[in-house]
């Protein structure tokens, strides 16, 4: 793989800022952004009111703890325009998630807003190793969902020509990276892995490809999955992540040269870890539920945003500003089985270290009188499909998940093709139990 490692001249200053230098800037910022909210969201407003805190009382980065949370609800609650702090005219553009449940959630963005956006996805690639010129791939997918548009204007702006092809049809994804040849492809890692497989159905061989990288994130994935998709790909996987009501993707990024976590952009976003049960403040180092506050967003400032997202906070490596470790799981993704807490992360860990098995996979969830039970759906290689091979496989995944993980499962090994296949964020749990 190419030693992608940043020239001289490459970064922007912040990235190598001091910490203090850092401070400064987040300070100012955040004073800014609570009286933005305060003077223009009447949500805001009221929130503040109702906690009895005020911009004001902001001194130092620390007194962020005096103020209130805001969730998902609260975004809900306000649908679908409630909670801006600017005229709905001086939008530039909307988008929105779905949501399992409930009413989606609506995000707006000025034409700053869209332009800070992506200055930080620019930066993203940038630390992935991408350089103005290359050839960027997108297949996340573009509407709503900010992953496409997101990555589109970086790179736009990074100045690389994007393929704004979205995701699916990937019979055809293929076909076109062998004539365009890009550099960089943009997806879900549970997409890459489709993509790879059409590649081999293809009879083309994927480390012969362009690529040299890929920025996957919108899911969490694991560093066993970066291996896999490097090795098939001979090119690095670097992780990306963000959220709507924050901003999007670029949020936080990993660099190419280390790949040890994601560099928060935290002259943007204000990152805190909390205790998902008492909503403390934790110390750097400790996993907890990640929260985020925007320092320069004009549309939709986020206060203290609960992403339900569960990290640790680590120093900087190679750039200054902080990391966080790959996200373990959302805590809504987080099941509990006879007592042990489980997430999908650590079933894909288990399967890629079974040589019979394919990384994709499902998770059922069913109840047996007052037990909750797990299935494990998940495939074979294309040459491990015989009976032997394939009980042989299931028999090792379950042996590794009730030593590693601590908990027994069912397996059920299908064959190629037989686990639904993602197009953009995968479906890792689906949930049989009866409905209480
Ligand atoms: O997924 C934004 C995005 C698009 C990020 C493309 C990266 C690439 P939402 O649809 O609002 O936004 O979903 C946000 O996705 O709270 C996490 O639970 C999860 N997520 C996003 N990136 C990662 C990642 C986009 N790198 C939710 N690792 C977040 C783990 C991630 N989970």
């Amino acid at each position: 793989m190419e030693d992608l490692s940043p020239r001289p001249g490459d970064l922007e200053t912040i990235e190598t800022a001091s910490r203090d230098e850092i401070s400064a800037v987040q300070l100012k910022r955040m004073q800014w952004s609570l009286t933005h909210a305060y003077e223009n969201s009447p949500f805001y407003r009221r929130h503040f009111d109702e906690a009895g805190s005020h911009p004001s009382d902001l001194r130092s980065l620390s007194d962020l703890a005096k103020f209130p949370f805001t969730t998902k609800k609260d975004l809900r609650d306000t649908y679908p325009f409630g909670m801006f702090a600017v005229p709905r005219e001086k939008l530039a553009r909307i988008h929105a998630s779905s949501g399992t449940t409930g009413k989606p959630t609506v995000v707006g963005y000025t034409r700053e807003d869209v332009d800070t956006w992506a200055s930080v996805v620019a930066r993203s690639i940038r630390a992935s190793g991408g350089r103005a010129g290359d050839i960027v791939h997108v297949a996340y997918g573009y509407g709503l969902f900010t992953g496409g548009l997101g990555a589109h204007y970086g790179a736009e702006k990074l100045g690389c020509t994007v393929v704004p092809i979205s995701g699916g049809m990937t019979e055809r994804q293929v076909a076109l990276m062998q004539d365009f040849k890009p550099r960089i492809i943009m997806v879900t890692p549970s997409y890459m892995l489709s993509i790879l497989d059409e590649f081999r159905r293809q009879g083309v061989d994927p480390s012969e490809s362009s690529l040299a990288v890929g920025i996957f994130g919108a899911e969490p994935w694991t560093n066993a999955m970066r291996q896999e998709i490097e090795h098939a790909f001979d090119m690095h996987a670097v992780d990306i992540y963000g959220l709507s009501e924050v901003m999007g993707p670029g949020v936080a990024s990993e660099c190419v040269e280390t790949k040890d976590g994601l560099h928060v952009w935290e002259d943007h976003f204000y990152p805190e870890i909390v205790s998902p049960e008492t909503g403390e403040v934790l110390p750097d180092g400790e996993i907890g539920e990640l929260v985020f506050t925007t320092l320069t967003k004009q549309g939709l400032p986020i206060i203290r945003y609960r992403t339900r997202d569960l990290t640790r906070l680590l120093p900087g490596t190679a750039r200054s500003m902080r990391r966080m470790e790959k996200i373990t799981g959302r805590s809504d993704d987080m099941m509990i089985l006879r007592g042990v807490n489980v997430f999908p992360t650590q079933i894909e860990e288990q399967i890629l270290k079974c040589r019979g098995l394919a990384p994709h996979f499902q998770i059922e969830l069913t109840r047996s009188g007052r037990m909750d039970d797990m299935t494990v759906h998940v495939e074979c290689t294309l040459n491990s499909t015989d009976q032997g091979s394939r009980s042989g496989s299931a028999k090792e995944l379950a042996h590794h998940i009730k030593s590693i993980v601590g908990v027994s499962t069912k397996i059920v090994v299908h064959n190629p093709g037989g686990v639904a296949r993602s197009e953009g964020k995968a479906k890792r749990v689906v949930d049989n139990r009866p409905k209480e």
